[in-house]
């Protein structure tokens, strides 16, 4: 028997679970959470992506503010408005979208973020918290796979985790998350020399290359939890994940869809991060 893991749902629960508790908090101490989401340039889907990041925090109680920036906006510029934003008391977590334009640092703007405001868990400081076990916020779409399993009590102790991706949005902190979770974790790459064989091992299986369709039946082994995180648009408009589903789904024991999987965990997760760490940071309130 395959189990659906429902992303969508699991991720309405906990923003109903996070509504509730913004609501209480405003009520204890009369704060409200804030979330400022930065966007620099007309990237189509970076401006769907920041605009539902932005309804998000709106939709359960939290202040949204949405800086959309013209795509030949000075470097000088966005860290200037990353300053404001980090002094400015109302803000609680701080969000730019990436890719940023060519002629920004991405580096530079990141590490300009405060680490107490870092709503991605992309600060050189954070990553490096997360690798040694300290609390931090976590980059959203990882801490979102580690969710998901945990709500369909899919235990990871022990496990061979496989990840295909090395990204520092997903891979590298999948990783260092399922670690921490005692998996036994492999990262695969575009240089990995037989990807099959690897993926063939895994227990657990984690693909986020960001390519259609490549993970087929004949890569995962009988009664392995697949998750995707990729999302691929095809050219007839439709949105698919990186493993063939309806061939793959069968062997599995569990397996999240694209859409309705990884993708809805990522946006609750970001809010989660927000109320985390204006709980945090006003705790002296
Ligand atoms: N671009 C793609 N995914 C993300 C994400 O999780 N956060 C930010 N800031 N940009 C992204």
């Amino acid at each position: 028997m395959t189990t659906l893991i429902d992303g969508k749902r699991t991720a309405e629960e906990i923003r109903r679970e996070l509504g509730a508790a913004v609501d209480e908090l405003r009520r204890q101490s009369g704060v409200t959470p804030g979330l400022a989401v930065v966007l620099v340039g007309e990237d189509p889907a970076s401006i769907v992506y920041t605009r539902n990041k932005a309804r998000a925090a709106k939709g359960c109680g939290m202040r949204d503010d949405l800086f959309r920036l013209p795509a030949d906006t000075p470097e000088a510029e966005l860290l200037a408005l990353i300053e404001r934003l980090n002094q400015d008391e109302n803000v609680d977590g701080i969000l730019v979208q990436l890719p940023l334009p060519g002629t920004i640092d991405e580096d530079r703007v990141i590490a300009a973020i405060s680490p107490e405001k870092d709503a991605d868990g992309f600060h050189p400081l954070n990553v490096g918290r997360l690798h040694l076990g300290l609390a931090a916020p976590i980059p959203c779409t990882p801490l979102g796979v580690t969710v998901l399993l945990d709500r369909y009590d899919i235990a990871l102790s022990g496990k061979e985790a496989v990840i295909l991706g090395r990204s520092n949005i997903v891979g590298k902190p999948m990783a260092a998350l399922l670690t921490a979770r005692h998996a036994t974790v492999t990262i695969c790459h575009s240089r990995t020399r037989d990807l099959a064989d690897h993926c063939r091992r895994a227990d657990l299986l984690v693909s986020a290359m960001g390519r259609p369709r490549v993970i087929t039946a004949d890569m995962v082994r009988e009664g392995a939890v697949v998750v995707d995180v990729g999302i691929n648009r095809l050219d007839d408009g439709r949105l698919v994940g990186d493993v063939d589903f309806d061939q793959v789904a069968p062997r599995t024991s569990a397996i999240t869809p694209v859409p309705g999987g990884v993708g809805p965990m990522t946006i609750a997760m970001l809010l989660t991060n927000v109320f985390e760490l204006a709980t945090r940071r006003r705790r002296g309130l």
